[in-house]
């Protein structure tokens, strides 16, 4: 079957970059699923799972009595997330490659879902919320984390190259039919759709040049540049004065930079 790619690409350099970002965003992920009452012998869902660096974490919190069912569209991101199951023995992990966008996963029961970075890439994201409820039992837990106000990422002081690339992303993400701020919608989509509201967090960092969580936007600026120009939507001179602009103002001690605004949702399946 051929490679199910997305706006973002399914590439060795983004695969390499969701690493990067889960290990950085691990403990607010961590701290949401303890919130969330995620534990042994559950079995979770990890909707659009990626290369399934939280599906691995999630094997871990469930044990060998639970269950993991990462659902994923791309082959080549299920082939490394197999991989590195079974090179660390979690029999509990299973993988299903489907389209989110195709109809219903055909699971029901399941005690808790996660979605993280997802719903802003499909079509029809009211649908795909839908569906994960389909999925759940009557107490189920569904925690996302979502992108509220993308635009809100903001080099300080203001970094033309930088906010130009912000205005791109956003253009590109809804040219492919997503739609960045998708978080906003979610709250009252969960609340018609079937769930009760537990829990809404507004996940937002200022930045140094010197935060570890600092590798996190610059590696997509890196790996995004490089897609936009793969993809003809900016030119390499493009690209190489972004990736200089950003390095000039990380040089600067004083720079800070607003993270792009995600909204943490827990919501209970009635
Ligand atoms: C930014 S990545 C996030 C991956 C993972 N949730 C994480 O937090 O690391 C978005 C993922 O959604 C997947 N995806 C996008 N549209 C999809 C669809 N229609 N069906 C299944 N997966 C989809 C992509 O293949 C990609 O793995």
């Amino acid at each position: 079957m051929a490679e199910r790619d997305y706006v973002l690409g399914t590439h060795a350099a983004e695969l390499e970059r969701l690493g990067l970002q889960h290990r950085l965003w691990r403990p607010r992920v961590l701290e949401a699923w303890r919130r969330a009452r995620l534990g042994p012998g559950q079995t979770v869902l990890d909707v659009g799972a990626g290369p399934g660096y939280a599906a691995l974490d999630l094997a871990e919190i469930v044990g060998r009595t639970g269950r993991v069912l990462a659902l994923e569209r791309s082959r080549r991101f299920l082939d490394a997330l197999e991989a590195a199951a079974r090179a660390r023995g979690l029999a509990q992990l299973e993988t299903r490659e489907l389209d989110l966008a195709a109809g219903p996963f055909g699971i029901a029961g399941a005690d808790a879902a996660w979605c993280r970075w997802v719903l802003c890439f499909v079509r029809e994201p009211r649908a795909v919320v839908g569906r994960i409820r389909a999925a759940l039992r009557p107490g189920g837990v569904a925690v996302f984390h979502e992108y509220v106000d993308y635009g809100a990422w903001a080099v300080l002081p203001p970094c033309p190259p930088h906010a130009r690339f912000v205005a791109r992303v956003v253009e590109s993400w809804r040219a492919d039919g997503g739609d960045a701020d998708v978080a906003r919608f979610l709250p009252a989509w969960l609340a018609a759709g079937g769930f009760a509201l537990e829990s809404t967090r507004l996940l937002a960092e200022a930045i140094a040049p010197d935060d570890p969580l600092w590798a996190w936007p610059v590696a997509y600026v890196e790996t995004g540049a490089e897609r936009f120009v793969e993809l003809g939507v900016m030119t390499r001179a493009e690209a190489d004065e972004l990736i200089a602009a950003v390095a000039a103002a990380a040089a600067q001690p004083a720079t800070r930079m607003i993270t792009p605004l995600v909204l943490e949702v827990i919501a209970r399946a009635v």
